[in-house]
């Protein structure tokens, strides 16, 4: 990853890291949309609040509506331009688990319809959104994407909740040109996802926490708590915080004008190595993980 903690003073709501393949910057903070019910409003307030990220999916059935949040902010904001926003989207898997694939050209199908249902001319970051269906699968999705990476459909390309073991496996493959600019994995101070991270640093990939407040089921942990309360933060706050100063990128979700802006109040305070060191003994690992209930998670592949 392309910082640490030394660099985090200056963050702003639109600090960016380079994406490892030197094409584009990703925005350290987005807002999230996966089972938003109110998709297009909620994108509307956050790109009003100052959010240039967001983060959708063909499984969360809401790329048009993200697209028309787009379009109402772009059109309500004259001196907005779409190359200012950045955009993510993900492949989903053709079939049932455990028969599910990915084939080249349901990757390529994949991104030309979440094009279609955006409304866009290109998407900023798409990514392979499991490992799951399996190595020959992975392959051919991803093999998908670099043919749309080639043919500027998608300005970079990722994978999430893949293992280091699928990155590795992956890049072994000859017509693999691309390193993975990104992993998107569940992570929070309860599951830290030390081996990713770790991996991801040395291979200059770009870490991207989701479900970074726990959906909000650990929010009442009393360490957390005991930290929002020195700082003059809230539990989500702190959190989000500690996600930025680990080097990673974060995308919360929330259908709530006043969390939209609250969870982008946090470029004002910074945790000192105290906080640090109390969060750091917070991990838990996989038994943490919030997505194990839905087949997600690392140990799930
Ligand atoms: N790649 C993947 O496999 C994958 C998997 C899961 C998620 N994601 C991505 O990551 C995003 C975020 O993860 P998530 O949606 O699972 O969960 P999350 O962001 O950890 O939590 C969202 C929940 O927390 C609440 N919330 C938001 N801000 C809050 C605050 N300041 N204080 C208290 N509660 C707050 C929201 O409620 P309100 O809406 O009512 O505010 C919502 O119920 C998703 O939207 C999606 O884009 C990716």
């Amino acid at each position: 990853m392309a910082s640490n903690s030394t660099s985090i003073p200056s963050f702003t709501l639109h600090s960016t890291i380079p994406l490892p393949s030197g094409k584009g910057q990703i925005p350290r903070l987005g807002l999230g949309v996966c089972a938003s019910a109110a998709c297009t409003p909620s994108c509307v307030s956050a790109l009003k609040t100052g959010y240039i990220h967001l983060d959708t999916a063909q499984i969360y059935g809401n790329e048009r509506e993200t697209g028309e949040g787009i379009r109402q902010y772009l059109s309500q904001t004259p001196s907005a331009k779409r190359q200012d926003l950045f955009i993510c989207s993900k492949l989903w898997e053709t079939g049932t688990p455990p028969n599910s694939t990915f084939s080249r050209e349901s990757a390529i199908k994949g991104v030309e319809s979440s094009l279609q249902l955006l409304g866009l001319e290109y998407i900023d970051l798409y990514l392979v959104h499991t490992p799951r269906p399996g190595p020959e699968s992975r392959l051919n999705g991803y093999l998908g994407l670099q043919d749309m990476l080639k043919a500027g459909k998608v300005k970079a390309i990722g994978v999430s909740n893949w293992a280091p073991r699928h990155i590795e496996e992956l890049m072994a493959h000859p017509e693999v040109e691309v390193l993975p600019a990104v992993n998107q994995v569940e992570c929070h101070p309860w599951n830290q996802q030390k081996e990713i991270y770790e991996y991801c640093k040395k291979k200059d990939i770009v870490m991207i926490a989701y479900s970074p407040l726990t959906q909000g089921k650990r929010l009442g942990d009393e360490v957390i708590k005991g930290i929002a309360e020195k700082h003059g933060k809230s539990a989500a706050q702190v959190v989000l915080r500690w996600i930025l100063q680990r080097g990673m990128v974060t995308i919360p979700k929330s259908d709530r004008e006043s969390r939209i802006r609250e969870n982008a109040d946090i470029f004002d305070f910074e945790l000192d190595e105290e906080d640090l060191a109390k969060i750091a003994k917070l991990d838990e690992g996989q038994k943490a993980n919030i997505g194990k209930s839905i087949g997600f998670g690392l140990e799930a592949f």
